[in-house]
């Protein structure tokens, strides 16, 4: 229960940490956000009390609290109602917490109370982070290996209620299984490999909800494409050998990288790399808060998101471990983080299976 109260809290301390109330989010400099860290005193220093948490953790927050309120084995109809309701509702809370355009667009929307009012068309520009950045609890809620379909149509789903563009719902995919990997305890180093044999599952979904499934296909290979590379850059596409790293590997070379697996020149603004970039960084931290905060919070790309993300895995995998309690005591919502969390581990550790819509 600890890692899941930590992954909670430590996801939302992370996009605290990298947005800065919106200077660091928008800072393109990942040589000037580390050089305001250290006049801040580092990172053990920085109090987040008055640092805000981004749309990311209150959308995060609507999805977990939409799976806690669908309660035991979830009617997965009745649970895309609930998600399109608290996506709307969570738009109320988004002063000075910069919502991106495609998430508040469509939660608009939404129309939870009708028929099929949770679904929105086929768009070929909404790739973009929104769902990646707010379904690691879906892997929380739904961790084990008997409910990998429910994890994949629920992440895809929820994804493409405001992101129907499999670059930007398989990245909701992406941040969902790897804390589902998480919580089972599967090694960091085989996570990449596992998203590779999942894809077809996914593809297989898309095309039996025959809900625009032709113009899905058709986008289908940038995601698929952009992970077989950066796995094989890093030599982890057989989920066995050790990652490289390339050397140095510092603040400005981590930039340029972040800038080059991007889709326009934002690293971590879209679905494919978000999750990316935080898993980067995760594989070269070991169990170093600090390490994972130099590389997934702080950098000149969309730092929130890969934060949010990263920091949700860390908090599973490592717990409080090493974290100066600065860093999340006078967090935001804190305590409805915590509460989420302890509902999602109760309805989580049963094994639930549903039945297919
Ligand atoms: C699932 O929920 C939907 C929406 O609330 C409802 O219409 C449907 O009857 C439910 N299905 C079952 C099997 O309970
Ligand atoms: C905002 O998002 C909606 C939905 O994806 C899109 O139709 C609209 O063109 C976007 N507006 C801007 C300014 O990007």
């Amino acid at each position: 229960m600890e890692k899941y109260v930590a992954a909670m809290v430590l996801s939302a301390a992370g996009d605290a940490l990298g947005f800065y109330n919106g200077k660091w989010e928008f800072l393109r400099d990942g040589g000037k956000i580390h050089q305001q860290l250290a006049q801040l005193g580092g990172l053990d220093a920085l109090d987040v009390g008055r640092w805000r948490v981004s749309d990311d953790t209150v959308m995060h927050l609507a999805t977990a609290e939409a799976l806690v309120e669908a309660g035991e084995v979830p009617n997965l109809t009745r649970l895309y109602y609930l998600l399109a309701k608290h996506y709307q509702d969570c738009m109320e809370d988004m002063d000075g917490r910069a919502p991106g355009n495609a998430s508040m667009h469509n939660a608009l929307q939404l129309k939870p109370d009708k028929p099929n009012g949770w679904r929105i068309p086929f768009n070929s520009h909404e790739g973009g982070c929104g769902a990646a950045m707010r379904a690691m609890c879906i892997g929380l809620r739904f961790p084990h290996p008997s409910q990998l379909d429910t994890l994949i149509q629920v992440s895809i789903e929820s994804g493409r209620m405001t992101h129907h563009h499999p670059t930007g719902y398989l990245g909701g995919l992406a941040s969902a299984l790897f804390t589902a990997y998480a919580v089972n305890g599967r090694p960091p180093l085989q996570w990449g490999k596992g998203l590779m044999e999942l894809l077809p599952e996914a593809k297989k979904y898309i095309v039996q909800s025959g809900y625009f499934a032709e113009e899905n296909l058709q986008h289908w290979s940038y995601f698929q494409t952009s992970w077989e590379n950066y796995l094989k850059l890093r030599g982890i596409l057989d989920g066995e050998s050790a990652p490289v790293f390339p050397e140095p590997f510092g603040v400005k070379e981590r930039d340029e990288f972040y800038t080059s697996v991007s889709y326009s020149g934002w690293g971590g603004s879209s679905g494919h790399d978000a999750p990316m970039i935080a898993y980067d960084a995760l594989l070269a931290s070991g169990d170093s808060w600090k390490e994972l905060a130099h590389r997934a919070f702080f950098h000149g790309g969309d730092s929130d998101s890969t934060a949010a993300i990263a920091g949700c895995w860390w908090g599973v995998l490592n717990g409080f471990k090493g974290v100066s309690p600065s860093n999340y005591e006078g967090l935001e919502y804190r305590n409805r983080l915590e509460e989420t969390a302890r509902a999602l581990y109760s309805l989580g550790s049963k094994e639930d299976t549903v039945t297919s819509l």
